[in-house]
């Protein structure tokens, strides 16, 4: 599915679409360039599940960053932006994060492809160059990678 977004309130419209989709044990991978809108997007899904925390820092130096949403799902946003192989990110200790109460929200998971759980659903932000709000997003159905 693609869909072109004109706007960052557009943009929490469709995070707030994804929010009704996801469940504990999901895997979302945020795939663009440096300033696509993938933490936007993730803080976005974020307070549309219920995280109630007054900041959402970006993860780019803690890796990892976990959050308490509505309903007794947690939700783990990573940035694997500054690992360099499969071994830095195993050795962060993520497989906990891949299984309930646990959603994870992963920017850069191309870093290490090979070690995201199979059911990771896949978006893509790509910068409209004509205007500085639009988007271009590209989502996979579930399961069909
Ligand atoms: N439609 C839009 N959707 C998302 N972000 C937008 C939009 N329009 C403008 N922006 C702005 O683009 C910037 C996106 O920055 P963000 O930190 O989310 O990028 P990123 O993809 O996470 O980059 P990085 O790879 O550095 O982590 C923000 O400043 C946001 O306000
Ligand atoms: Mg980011």
């Amino acid at each position: 599915m693609n869909i072109h977004i004109q706007s960052e309130a557009e943009m929490v419209a469709f995070a707030q679409n994804i929010a009704l989709d996801v469940r504990a044990g999901d895997c979302l991978a945020l795939h663009g360039e440096l300033g696509a809108g993938k933490s936007f997007l993730a803080r976005a899904i974020m307070r549309a599940l219920g995280v109630k925390d007054e900041a959402l820092p970006s993860p780019t130096f803690a890796i990892i960053q976990e959050y308490d949403a509505a309903h007794g799902l947690r939700i783990a946003h990573m940035d694997w932006y500054r690992l360099e192989s499969e071994h830095d990110v195993e050795t962060l200790g993520i497989y906990e994060f891949f299984e309930a109460p646990w959603l994870t929200l992963i920017e850069w998971s191309e870093r290490a492809t090979a070690l995201l759980p199979r059911n990771s659903q896949h978006i893509h932000i790509d910068i409209d160059l004509n205007h500085p709000e639009h988007r271009f997003v590209h989502i996979n159905k579930k399961g069909n990678l």
